[in-house]
């Protein structure tokens, strides 16, 4: 498709909705589960993951500056001071895992460093972490470990590190590579810089590199975004995630520091997306879910064709792991039939994990419905279809999916059978849409104020 020819049902399907990280999505959650709750779901879960293991989330918030698109939670500083006390909390959190579940050492299938930026750690910081974790963890024959890193404070010897402890997988955020947007989203970083860490990183034996980049950032064109995909396709990443902007300022405020009016929106902003798209497949890669890229020698291209890919709070994953407990501020964790997620407040996370509580500060026990709805909205989001042929699909639970589903089928995005929903090619870019069907609790209680950003 040419990138600037305008699509009509763009203005359609431009509302505010959630990217489906869990379902129900966070706004919706209703009581948390206490910490016994909480801890016989995990357990129960990891009763059940004997064939893969748990995947074990930690959240490193420190950064040296505000991106101010950013919408992670952060903790800008320059100081260190911070740092020690934090590891401290983090391996004293795994202690309550470890001490209420009874297990001497955890075994993990995933284990996935994000933030924050997780390299803002020096080299001797993350060896102590890192230790201190492989006292307590014991990583299964086909774990992978990955982390996510910020290449104006990454080197060589900090991936050395990593790379020491077993991790493979490595995810630089690069945003875009126009000077424009680079000085107005605050986020200077050059494109050499880049490459030297993708080559170290390939150089010690990490075998998937994958560039976050966003599409819809202030001033963007799409001039800038066609320099940004040659300067990709220089470095050929295995991985591309290609975000769409989510702009949520009464979230974060720093989205403030700019001006809405140099927002490119509705169609210029698909625009920008469909052009990334055809660089992209051009170039070989395959589009996989919502957003996401990736050579077909990576393993999430592979994970796709055989149908173990997966979807959870860290966005893609190869293989269904569950349950995922997150450690460290704000972190999520996922037992399958509950979530809870800890103090977003650095100073309360460490304080209560002092007083030795799980820091929860919120979550949700999943009712019967939100699991069967769950399990579908799963389904769209990684395989790009759902069935409801089996008994555990409750149809009665989708009759109203499927009523929602008439528009967008007669608009030639999803294809309905007697008991089955397909997302067509021409649905794929309005995903979010078709999965906000199925989201019931959404349909009962429309926001009455903004929640999610916008899915276009
Ligand atoms: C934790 S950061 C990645 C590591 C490191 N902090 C960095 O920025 O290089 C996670 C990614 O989330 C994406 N991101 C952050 N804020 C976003 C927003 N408002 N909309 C869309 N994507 C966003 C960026 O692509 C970013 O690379
Ligand atoms: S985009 Fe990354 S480096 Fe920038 S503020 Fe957000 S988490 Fe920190």
């Amino acid at each position: 498709m040419n990138a600037t020819v305008a699509d009509p049902l763009v203005a359609k399907y431009d509302v505010a909705g959630p990217r489906y990280t869990s379902y129900p999505t966070v706004p919706y959650w209703e009581a948390a589960p206490n910490a016994a709750q909480w801890i016989e779901r995990i357990g129960g879960a990891l009763g059940q993951a004997s064939e893969h293991g748990a995947a074990i989330y930690l959240h490193i918030p420190f950064c040296r500056a505000l991106c101010t698109f950013c919408g992670c939670n952060t903790r800008i500083t320059r100081s260190h001071g911070f740092v020690g006390p934090y590891i401290q909390s983090l391996l004293a959190e795994l202690d309550l895992y470890r001490g209420q579940l009874g297990l001497p050492l955890l075994e993990f299938g995933e284990l996935h460093f994000g933030g924050g930026t997780p390299t803002f750690l020096t080299p001797g910081e993350l060896e102590s972490l890192l230790a201190g974790l492989f006292q307590r963890l014991k990583a299964r024959a086909d774990a992978v470990a990955s982390i996510e890193v910020d290449p104006r404070v990454t080197t060589g010897e900090q991936l050395e590190v990593l790379a020491r402890h077993g991790f493979r997988r490595i995810s630089l955020g690069v945003q875009d590579f126009d000077p424009r947007v680079q000085a107005i989203v605050n986020r200077v970083q050059s494109e050499q810089q880049v490459r030297e860490v993708t080559q170290a990183a390939r150089a010690l034996g990490y075998d998937s590199v994958n560039f976050d980049l966003i599409y819809g950032l202030p001033l963007q064109t799409l001039a800038g975004v066609d320099a940004t995909m040659d300067a990709v396709c220089r470095m050929r990443p295995d991985r591309i995630a290609l975000y769409g902007y989510a702009h949520v300022p009464w979230i974060k405020p720093g989205q403030r520091r700019f001006t809405e009016s140099d927002l490119p929106e509705g169609e210029r902003k698909r625009a920008l997306y469909e052009l990334g798209r055809e660089r992209l497949e051009r170039e070989g890669y395959r589009e996989i879910g919502l957003d996401h890229f990736a050579l077909e020698t990576d393993s999430l291209w592979r994970a796709l064709r055989g149908g173990t890919l997966h979807r959870n709070f860290m966005g893609y994953t190869t293989a269904f792991t569950r349950p995922m407990i997150g450690l460290g501020v704000s972190s999520i964790g996922d037992a399958g039939d509950a979530f809870a997620q800890n103090e977003k407040d650095l100073q309360r996370y460490q304080e209560r994990v002092a007083l030795g509580e799980l820091p929860i500060q919120r979550g949700h026990l999943l009712d019967a419905e939100d699991q069967v709805l769950r399990r579908h909205i799963l389904r769209l989001m990684t395989r790009l279809r759902t069935d409801w042929d089996q008994p555990t699909d409750y149809t009665e639970h989708i009759s109203t999916a499927l009523e929602r589903l008439a528009e967008p089928a007669a608009d030639g995005l999803v294809e309905l059978g007697a008991a089955s929903c397909r997302v067509t090619e021409k649905g794929r870019a309005y995903l979010r849409n078709i999965c906000m069907a199925f989201d019931a609790r959404l349909a009962r209680r429309m926001p009455d104020k903004a929640l999610f950003s916008r899915t276009v």
